[in-house]
C-alpha cells in the first residue's frame, strides 16, 4: 500500500524584502523548511511537534497546496502537490490555526451549508453530513449551530473549523495546531475525535503542536521538528529509547553566575534554563549520574550557587526534544 503522505527533501525559503533607503531594498532569506522527509500512513495520527518558528505551518501549507516548495517533492493521496494540486485538494481536509472565510452574519450551520455548496457536495448528502458533524463536535450542545459566527467563542470557532475540514469526508486531514488557545473541554473533544477519526475511519492525520503533553496524548508517531529540520522521529517510547542509556539530572539552583559558564567544560549534553530571580534549571544528560553528580554540585556551590533541588529522572519527551535539538549546549 502506498503512503497517504510522502514527503522527500522538502525545502522552503521565504524571501522577505525590507526597505533600506529610498530606492534600496535588502532581501532576507528565511529558511523555514530545510529538506525534510517523512511518510504518513492511513489509520494513524502523526504529529509535527516543535516550537514556534520550527516550520510546521509552512509544511502544512505546502501539503495543502497553498504554498509552493522550492525543491523536494510531496505526494498527498498519491498526487504531487505541485503538478496535481487539484487532485490533492480533493483528498484533504484542512484546518489552519488562524481561520479565514467564515461569515460572521451566518450561523454555524449556515456556514457549513455554504462550504458544502462550495465543495460541490449534493444538497441531501450535505444536510446529512452537517447534522452528523454538528452532533459529533457538540456544536448543538453549545448552541453554535444556531448562533451567528461573530458571537462564537474560540472553542466554538475551532470546532466549526474542524467540522468544515471533515465536510468532504476526505481521507487525509491536515490540522495545524487545532487546539491552540482553546478551553480545556474543546481541546479534549478535538483530541478524542482526531484519534477516533484516524483509528476507526482509517484516515491519515497530520497534527501539528508545540505541546509535548498533547503530542503524547494524540499521536501514534511523532516527528520532532526544530529550525526546519526533523531531528528525530518515532513513537513516544521509541523516541525515549533513542537516548536509552541516559538519565537526566535536574538541578534547581540559585546563583549570581550562569551555571552554563561554571560547568561548560563538561563533555556531556546539558541545558540551562533561566527562571526568575537568579534561579536556574539545569539539565544534565549523563550515563552514570553517580559518577558526575558530586563533582558538578561541588563546582556549582563553590561558584556561589545555592542548590535548591536535585532529581535524577528517566528522560521525558521534553528531554528527548532538548537532546535532539541543536542550539542547546
Ligand atoms: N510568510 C512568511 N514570510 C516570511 N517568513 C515567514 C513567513 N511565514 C513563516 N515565516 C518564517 O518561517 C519560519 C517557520 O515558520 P512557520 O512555518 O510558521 O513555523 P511554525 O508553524 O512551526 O511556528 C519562521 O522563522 C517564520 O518567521
Ligand atoms: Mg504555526
Amino acid at each position: 500500500m502506498t503512503h497517504a503522505v510522502e514527503v522527500e527533501g522538502l525545502v522552503k525559503t521565504y524571501r522577505v524584502r525590507s526597505r533600506r533607503g529610498f530606492f534600496k531594498y535588502s532581501v532576507e532569506l528565511i529558511e523555514a523548511v530545510k529538506g525534510i522527509s517523512f511518510t504518513v500512513d492511513y489509520g494513524s495520527v502523526v504529529c509535527l511537534l516543535g516550537p514556534n518558528g520550527a516550520g510546521k505551518t509552512t509544511t502544512i501549507k505546502i501539503l495543502a497546496t497553498l504554498l509552493l516548495p522550492d525543491s523536494g517533492t510531496a505526494r498527498v493521496a498519491g498526487y504531487d502537490v505541485v503538478k496535481e494540486a487539484g487532485k490533492v485538494r480533493e483528498n484533504i481536509g484542512l484546518m489552519l490555526t488562524v481561520e479565514k472565510g467564515f461569515y460572521g452574519k451566518l450561523t454555524g450551520r449556515e456556514n457549513l451549508e455554504y462550504f458544502a455548496a462550495l465543495y460541490g457536495i449534493p444538497r441531501r448528502e450535505a444536510e446529512r453530513r452537517i447534522d452528523y458533524l454538528i452532533k459529533l463536535l457538540e456544536l448543538d450542545k453549545l448552541g453554535a449551530d444556531r448562533k451567528l459566527y461573530e458571537e462564537f467563542s474560540l472553542g466554538m470557532k475551532a470546532r466549526l473549523s474542524l467540522a468544515r475540514a471533515l465536510l468532504k469526508d476526505a481521507p487525509i486531514l491536515l490540522l495545524d495546531e487545532p487546539t491552540l488557545g482553546l478551553d480545556p473541554p474543546s481541546a479534549r473533544r478535538i483530541r478524542e475525535l482526531v484519534r477516533d477519526i484516524a483509528h476507526k475511519e482509517g484516515k491519515a492525520i497530520i497534527y501539528t503542536t508545540h505541546n509535548m503533553f498533547e503530542a503524547e496524548l494524540v499521536c501514534d508517531r511523532i516527528l520532532l521538528i526544530n529550525k526546519g529540520v526533523i531531528v528525530a522521529e518515532g513513537t513516544v517510547d521509541e523516541l525515549k529509547d533513542k537516548i536509552p542509556k541516559l538519565k537526566v539530572i535536574n538541578i534547581t539552583l540559585k546563583s549570581g553566575r550562569n551555571p552554563a559558564e561554571v560547568i561548560g567544560e563538561y563533555p556531556f549534553k546539558k541545558e540551562v534554563g533561566v527562571e526568575e530571580n537568579n534561579t536556574f534549571r539545569v539539565k544534565l544528560y549523563v550515563q552514570k549520574p553517580e559518577e558526575v553528580l558530586g563533582e558538578v554540585l561541588k563546582k556549582l556551590v563553590n561558584s556561589g550557587g545555592e542548590v535548591v533541588d536535585v532529581k535524577i529522572e528517566e528522560p521525558t519527551l521534553e528531554d528527548v526534544f532538548i537532546y535532539f535539538s541543536e542550539g542547546s549546549v
